[in-house]
This record gives C-alpha cells, structure tokens and sequence, in this order.
C-alpha cells in the first residue's frame, strides 16, 4: 500500500478513505492519531493490528459536536458538562459511561467510552465532513513514543495506512490529559496540558490520580534510558567522565547543551513547560535514528520538568540513576 501524503486541499480524499474503511493518520492539537470509523468493526480492528496493540486497550472516540457525544454515552453529567463548557474542543479526553451505541471492540469490552473532541481544525473540519466519529489513537507503533509530525508518523507506519493528512507540526505536543467521570468518582488517569488543579477548579472538589500506578513501559527508545535527577553540573560532569562517547547520548535540558562533550539532544529549556511538551516525543525519536547509541542519559526532575513531561520520560525510563 503506498501511503498518500494529504493536505487540507485534500480533505474530501480524506473523507473518502476514511468512509471506505481505511486508515488515515489525522493531526491533533496534541499528537497525531491514527483514525478509523468508530463503527466500522474491521476498520477499528486494523488500528489495532497496525499499531501493535493489544485488544484490551480501548480507543479514544473524537467527535466534532457535543450532539455526537449524546449518542455515546449514557448519561452526559453535571460535572462533564462543566468540564465540557471549560475545555472542549481542546486537549481534554473524558471516560464516561458508554451507550450501545458504542461497539465494544472500541471500549475493549468496558462499559465506559473515552470521548475527545479536538480542537485542531483540520481535524474538526474532517470528522465534520465525514458525518460520523472516528476513533484515533496515538500514530505510533505500541509502546515507542508518540508522532508529533509527519516523519515521525511515516516512519512507523509508511506503506501501513492509507494516508496521513499533514498538518504541520502538533501544537502541544503531549496527549490529552484523561479524566474518568463516573456518578460518584472522578480520576485522572493520564496526565496531559490540562492540569490536575484546572479539573478541580471546574468541577469544585478533588480528583485522584490513577496515573502514579502505571506499570508498563512506554514511549521506549530502542537505547537503554537512564534517568538522572541532578543540577546541570552534577549531571554534565557525571556524562562527561562516564559515558563512553560512541554508544551514548543525552536528553537534556537547552542549557546543557553546551557542555555535554556526547551527542546530545535537548527537550527544551529547564522549566520551560510548553517547548518541553512540545520537543519531548521529536526527541526521543531523534534519538532512536542514531542507532549506535546504546544509552541515553537523561536529565529529568520533578522541578525542572512539567508534571506530565516528567511522567512520560519515567514511562520510557529503565533506570533511575541518583547522584
Ligand atoms: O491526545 C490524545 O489523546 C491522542 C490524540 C490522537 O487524540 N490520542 C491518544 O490515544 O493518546 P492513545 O490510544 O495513544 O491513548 C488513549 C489512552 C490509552 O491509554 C487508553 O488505555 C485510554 O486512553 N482509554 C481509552 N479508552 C478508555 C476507556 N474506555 N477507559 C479507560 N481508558 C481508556
Ligand atoms: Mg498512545
């Protein structure tokens, strides 16, 4: 299959593909996704095959309308309805009790449905045009780290699906923040732009978080990760006199950059959430291609880096190394 490259001229093209069965990876304003019709079985079946991913991870349905998420669910509560006014479209994924409208092999069984309607406009204009919901999930294959551009999504899936629309470079970077909402129980279980403290604002109480309990490996660069929690001159000396110089590299911070004596790639500057969110996946990636590199040494901690950027890098990490 060759895989076209698509722009918004194209949107009709888009439209049809994704009418016929196919997959299209699709831009977001946080990462891109792989998109199929949310109630075509086979379509959503080869998200799953085409990723690497397992059937009990449930997708994500992406609207375009507050009318198409009344058919998804059971009940569209007082708090979502707030968290709805506050953040929609936008970077927030609401798991909500699901209708029969919504096959099971999206939700992987559950009785609960995670629902996003995204702020892109490519995107909305799509999802617009084609007249019903697609369910998308993050273009990459499972475990390795999220697209953020086109040549991240091409370089896993190139000849795999049938088109990528391009929109150009994600503005944020990170996936949604996901909030489960059930009557009585309310949990972060990702953490994303939208923080903690802004669902609390909205809906007036305190929410748990689920994601601390994460167990599995993600976003995995094919080198061994090692994170260390450290000042700049702890951790520059520490790579400087350690890593042997051709089978290493470093995830940094812009500010380390310049005294690191191995091949180093920075996800932004020290506490400079926004440009951290938007590099971190582009780094990881620029990592992988340089396959000589064995191990990556990593700057991370908990004040230097975003709350949800912190979580992704410990998601990729084997190893945490204290100085
Ligand atoms: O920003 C995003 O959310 C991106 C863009 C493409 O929209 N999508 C994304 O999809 O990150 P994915 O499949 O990589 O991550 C979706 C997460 C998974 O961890 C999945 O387990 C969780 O959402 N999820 C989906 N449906 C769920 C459900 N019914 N209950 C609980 N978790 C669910
Ligand atoms: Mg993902």
């Amino acid at each position: 299959m060759k895989t076209m490259i698509l722009c918004e001229k194209d949107l009709l093209k888009a439209a049809e593909l994704l009418r016929l069965g196919q997959v299209v990876a699709i831009p977001t304003e946080t990462v891109y996704g792989l998109a199929a019709n949310a109630f075509d079985y086979s379509a959503v079946k080869s998200i799953f095959k085409i990723k690497n991913r397992t059937a009990q991870n449930p997708l994500t349905i992406h609207v375009c309308s507050l009318e198409q998420v009344f058919d998804l669910v059971k009940d569209f509560t007082n708090i979502a309805r707030k968290l709805a006014n506050e953040f929609w479209p936008g970077p927030l994924t609401m798991v909500l009790p699901k209708s029969n409208l919504v096959p099971s092999i999206v939700t992987a069984g559950s009785d609960f449905v995670a629902i996003r309607f995204p702020s892109n406009n490519l995107a909305k204009m799509l999802i617009k045009t084609i007249g019903f919901p697609v369910v998308a999930s993050s273009a990459n294959i499972s475990g390795k780290p999220s697209s953020t551009k086109v040549p991240h999504v091409l370089n896993d899936f190139d000849g795999k699906i049938a088109a990528v629309l391009d929109g150009g470079e994600c503005c944020f970077g990170l996936e949604s923040t996901i909030v489960f909402l059930d009557s009585n129980n309310q949990k972060i279980l990702r953490q994303g732009v939208i923080k903690k403290e802004d669902i609390e604002k909205i809906i007036g109480k305190t929410v748990s978080n689920l994601y601390q309990n994460v167990k599995c490996k993600h976003y995995s660069t094919n080198a061994k990760l090692i994170i260390i929690p450290s000042n700049k001159s702890l951790y520059v000396d520490y790579v400087n006199s350690y890593a042997d110089v051709s089978s290493s590299g470093a995830l940094c911070y812009d500010e380390d950059l310049e005294d690191l004596k191995i091949f180093s790639v920075s996800y932004g500057g020290e506490r400079d959430f926004v440009s951290q969110s938007r590099k971190i996946f582009s780094a990881l990636r620029e990592l992988d291609l340089h396959s000589n590199i064995k191990t990556i040494y990593a700057r991370c901690d908990r004040e230097s880096s975003s709350g949800a950027v912190f979580d992704r890098i410990h998601e990729a990490c084997d190893k945490i190394q204290r100085l």
